[in-house]
């Protein structure tokens, strides 16, 4: 996290290329012993952070992070039936006071210096809610009173307010300070995800990409929409405008209203970049919504290529950690990705079945489709010479390709297939026969099977086994590589599902 003010987004198109590059200053190692971290806040000040733990018990934990100690200034423990806390917020206004929120929820902290500032207590109080509004989704201080604000899924808003002056009793850690929910607003039929507050303005997102403003006593004020923009997760204002700043009295003023151009995430992996003025949305960049299955380095430049179940298939300069080029599958979802030994072509296996040959640099399609797979396809890889490549699939299948020229251009087609396992295959792998140049091909199955087929005597429609070892009885054979030839004996290397590697001698396929 970065104080208010210091973690600007980037301004716009100018600057879009601009990495910034940050360096630690503290790094509390333990924070939380065994757990992770599922929320965190810095004050405005700087110098305090709240964290809170994973865990079924959760650990809230105040620090003053400039001490040379790893540990916090105070902490406490929350009760399970308050629900997984994932969100903290200090009080802009107040380093002593900060605010947290499971779904079912809100927690007000207040923690304070005793006995000349030697002893640090933290309280926390759960007010009840009585009212149905929804699960609450985040919540914040209100810029000027002493409420507070938590949104919810059923798009209300919930305000909180002190029913007494704020007292923190030494011993009565259990009831530190009244806050009560005063009222709750209905803004909207959506689902609220998102609440934050911009110098006189309290902001929302929701889940149909909707950005609202609304001034301090929560009268609507405008609203900022795109029909791509999906479920907003974050909104990051920049920089206020140089000049003269009129927002803070916009309720008076006639000029219409426009407050700071922000930065938008989404649940979608898509960050937006909004101009307030035009109301104008540009896309920024965009990630797999998916789960990113196959990922590709290539094998002379520092490019690796990332393909995902959403179809996005991405190449990034993992040097100059820069994104290079990128390609959308409709409606498709990439399974496997392969560089040829070249790098000249990219091979990507997609969930139906299908096979693209693309080009490296561009990932334009250089050969026609491959549609021989009748089930997902797991694996692609080129043998050393590219003048073969092999698939593999979930319907136990492993299909070769064979290089031809297609009008004076590089291309492969179908050469032969052959159902060789029956359960699933692992690895498919190509190598060099050791007398002579030619292509040697091996693929290992769930069905402890090592297969090498004889690419020699194969022919068109017809792929031939050449050996078929039974290399495990017990353990499943999960990958398969080829060990480095450190001797005269080169060496198969697999690892297996009770934990063990195994060398195996290349020609007679025994373990050594
Ligand atoms: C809070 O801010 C609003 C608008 O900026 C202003 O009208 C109001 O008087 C302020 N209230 C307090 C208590 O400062
Ligand atoms: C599978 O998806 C690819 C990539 O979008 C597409 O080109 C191909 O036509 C699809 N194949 C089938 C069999 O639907
Ligand atoms: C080769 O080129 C000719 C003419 O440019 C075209 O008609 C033909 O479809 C091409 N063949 C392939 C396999 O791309
Ligand atoms: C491939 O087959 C040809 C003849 O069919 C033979 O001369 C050659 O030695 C074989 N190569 C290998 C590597 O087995
Ligand atoms: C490897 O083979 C060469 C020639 O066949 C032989 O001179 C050498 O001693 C062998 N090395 C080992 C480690 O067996
Ligand atoms: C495999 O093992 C045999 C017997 O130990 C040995 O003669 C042969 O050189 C080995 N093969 C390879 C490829 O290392």
């Amino acid at each position: 996290v970065f104080p208010l003010g210091a973690g600007q987004p980037l301004a716009g198109p100018a600057q879009s290329q601009t990495v910034l590059h940050r360096i630690p200053v503290h790094t509390i190692f333990g924070s939380h012993p065994e757990e992770g971290v599922s929320a965190i806040a810095i004050s405005q000040d700087a110098k305090h952070l709240a964290t809170i733990s994973t865990g079924a018990v959760q650990r809230v934990c105040v620090w003053k992070w400039t001490l040379p100690t790893e540990k916090p200034l105070c902490s406490t423990e929350l009760r399970p039936d308050f629900g997984y806390q994932d969100y903290v917020l200090f009080n802009p206004q107040n380093p002593h006071e900060f605010i947290s929120n499971s779904k079912t929820q809100v927690i007000f902290y207040l923690w304070v210096s005793r006995d000349m500032g030697s002893r640090t207590l933290l309280c926390g109080s759960a007010p009840s809610l009585s009212l149905p509004v929804g699960r609450f989704s985040q919540s914040v201080f209100h810029f000027n009173t002493t409420q507070a604000l938590t949104g919810t899924s059923a798009g209300k808003l919930v305000v909180w307010d002190h029913t007494d002056p704020y007292a923190c009793p030494q011993e009565q850690r259990d009831k530190p300070h009244s806050m009560r929910a005063t009222k709750v607003v209905s803004l909207q039929e959506e689902s609220i995800t998102v609440l934050t507050v911009l110098e006189s303005f309290i902001v929302t997102g929701d889940v149909k990409g909707q950005i609202k403003f609304y001034n301090g006593r929560l009268q609507f004020l405008t609203c900022y929409s795109h029909s791509k923009a999906g479920s907003i997760r974050s909104i990051s204002f920049c920089k206020p405008h140089p000049g003269p700043v009129g927002a803070a009295s916009c309720t008076a003023c006639t000029q219409p209203f426009t407050p700071r151009n922000f930065i938008l995430s989404t649940s979608d992996a898509t960050v937006f970049r909004v101009a307030t003025d035009g109301m104008s949305f540009e896309k920024l960049m965009e990630e797999a919504k998916q789960a990113v299955n196959a990922i590709a380095c290539h094998p002379r430049q520092a490019c690796l290529a990332l393909g995902s179940h959403c179809g996005l298939l991405k190449v990034w300069d993992y040097e100059q950690r820069e994104y290079l080029v990128s390609r959308i599958f409709p409606e498709a979802s990439i399974q496997c990705l392969s560089y040829d030994p070249e790098g000249y072509f990219l091979a990507a296996g997609f969930t139906n079945g299908s096979v693209h040959i693309l080009d490296a640099i561009s990932l334009q399609s250089c050969c026609k489709e491959l549609r021989f797979s009748q089930g997902p396809v797991t694996h692609v890889s080129f043998s050393h010479d590219s003048e073969y490549f092999a698939t593999a699939d979930e319907t136990y299948t492993v299909t070769v390709y064979k290089r031809v020229l297609q009008n004076g251009s590089r291309c492969w087609e179908h050469f032969a297939e052959l159902c060789s396992h029956y359960k699933p295959i692992r690895s498919i792998l190509f190598g060099v026969q050791l007398d002579s140049n030619e292509p040697r091909l091996l693929s290992l199955g769930e069905d402890r099977h090592l297969v090498e087929y004889d690419l020699n005597t194969s022919s068109k429609g017809h792929l031939e086994v050449l050996h078929r070892n039974r290399i495990e009885q017990i353990a499943v054979p999960l990958c398969l590589a080829w060990y480095p030839q450190l001797s005269n004996e080169s060496f198969i290397l697999t690892a297996n599902s009770c934990y063990k590697m195994k060398l195996y001698n290349t020609t007679t396929k025994l373990c050594r």
